[in-house]
């Protein structure tokens, strides 16, 4: 799935959560696009077997759209979280959040998730580690 299809889907899961039903014209607004990029998008995700939605009806996920929103989702609050604690403004923070949970590996979001939930001291322990079994 491309990074655009990602941020709509992530952004639909959010506007459910936020707001209890997700809309076109929301999603839209959020995400500072016009409505007919986000109808083409939701053609996109409805292929994939993602999203749902009856003609003018609230956008919908399916069981499969929304675990991979959720993952999205996660990476998004786990990056923003990072680059706090590294000092970056907040909204520049949910910004470069946003990017980076697109292209970020399995292994480097797993120590990024050492670090911001230990504090960087268990991501040391585990390289330490790494070293010793070498
Ligand atoms: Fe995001």
């Amino acid at each position: 799935m491309t990074k655009a299809l990602e941020d709509y889907l992530e952004e639909v899961h959010v506007l459910i959560l936020q707001k209890g039903k997700a809309r076109v014209r929301d999603v839209a607004h959020d995400l500072n696009v016009k409505m007919p990029s986000v109808v083409k998008a939701l053609a996109e995700l409805k292929k994939l077997g993602l999203v749902n939605q009856e003609p003018y009806g609230d956008i919908e996920l399916t069981a499969k759209g929304r675990r991979i929103a959720a993952s999205v989702l996660g990476r998004h609050t786990l990056l923003k979280a990072f680059l706090m604690k590294l000092n970056v403004p907040e909204e520049q923070a949910d910004n470069d959040a946003c990017l980076m949970e697109h292209i970020l590996s399995a292994t480097t979001l797993d120590r990024i998730r050492d670090f911001v939930e230990g504090g960087g001291a268990r991501a040391k322990e585990k390289s330490d580690k790494n070293k010793e079994t070498k």
